[in-house]
């Protein structure tokens, strides 16, 4: 925190006060910012709370060390890492590696979520992403962590003011990555799962340049996050929640499944128990069987999402 002080000229407590005043100044000129921006001094994800992933982790580990020993680069007249694009399928853990960056190297993380700040008043996000882009530039050491980047862009189908703005908002956007990266204590990442639909412009050498993949975990990487989120519920709950599971045949039924699902089934084979609790019964602790249950469920309410998602029901 020493070093903070150093870098912003603020303490601790004055930089959370002049976070939260921008998040309300932005409110007060924008609207709501819930889901849209969130600046946090701390992020709770550390890298204990990610499994799998060693290659990306890897990467992400040389980018804190980056940002917090600048002057090695210097001494060996290496350029400093301008900007990120993590990229892969959804729900596999892009937010929180960049969370994680943000909390290891001791920065001010700011999450933009693209989405939210483009489509719900397309005609402000020009201003709002100017007024982000002014306040990053004045807090010291931060990540500027551009969630769902692909969102600045619409297709081909929509119409052409919308096109046009969206094209003057990338130019915008790509400017100041240019500005970012020539900083040393500030980083820009991004995360996609559309990579493909990622405008070119963004990852030019200079900007988004490095690009890290976040895949879909594999057996052994399964086996961990699930034990990680496990491990999360009884820490939470001060006490052991689950009986020795046999977890192979508990993974053979989770094919095609991303680790937010595993995530999400280990949290529904323990809401099961609340509800057994809250209607009388005396539940004990979660089994291998009661694991596969909840698996079956949620694989159920999964499929109609989907078939929401995709029109099958219309
Ligand atoms: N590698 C991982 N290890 C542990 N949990 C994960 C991992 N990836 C995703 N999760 C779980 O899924 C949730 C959503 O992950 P997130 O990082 O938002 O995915 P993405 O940004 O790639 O879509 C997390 O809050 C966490 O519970
Ligand atoms: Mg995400």
């Amino acid at each position: 925190m020493v070093e903070r002080k150093m870098l912003t000229g603020h303490t601790p407590e004055i930089l959370r006060r002049k976070l939260e005043d921008f998040i309300a100044r932005l409110a007060k000129k924008f609207g709501d910012m819930k889901g849209k921006i969130d600046v946090s001094i701390r992020p709770e994800v550390s890298f204990a709370d990610i499994g799998d992933l060693a290659r990306a982790k890897q990467e992400i580990a040389g980018l804190v060390f980056a940002l917090k020993s600048p002057d090695l680069h210097k001494k060996w007249g290496a350029q400093p890492p301008n900007g990120v694009l993590l990229y892969g399928p959804p729900g596999t853990g892009k937010t929180l590696l960049a969370m994680a960056l943000a909390r290891e190297a001791e920065a001010v993380f700011f999450h933009v979520r693209v989405t939210n700040v483009v489509t719900k008043w397309y005609a402000d996000s020009f201003d709002v992403l100017q007024e982000v882009f002014t306040q990053v530039k004045e807090c010291g050491r931060c990540i500027l962590f551009l969630d769902e980047i692909d969102d600045f862009i619409f297709d081909r189908a929509a119409p052409e003011e919308m096109r046009h703005a969206s094209r003057r908002l990338v130019n915008s956007v790509a400017e100041q990555l240019d500005d970012i990266g020539r900083s040393g204590d500030i980083l820009a990442v991004a995360s996609t799962n559309r990579p493909d639909a990622v405008d070119s412009t963004l990852i030019r050498p200079g900007r988004l340049d490095q690009l890290i993949e976040v895949p879909l975990p594999e057996t052994d990487g399964k086996r961990e996050i699930i034990q990680i989120h496990m491990a999360k519920a009884e820490a939470m709950a001060g006490r052991k929640l689950f009986n020795q599971l046999d977890l192979d045949p508990i993974l053979a039924r989770t094919v095609k499944m991303n680790s937010a699902d595993l995530a999400e089934i280990v949290q529904k084979s323990l809401e099961e128990k609340v509800r057994q609790e809250g209607s009388g019964a005396q539940p004990g602790l979660v089994t291998t069987d009661d694991m596969q249950r909840a698996i079956e469920d949620y694989r159920k309410t999964k499929e109609i999402i989907e078939k929401i998602r995709y029109g099958q029901y219309l």
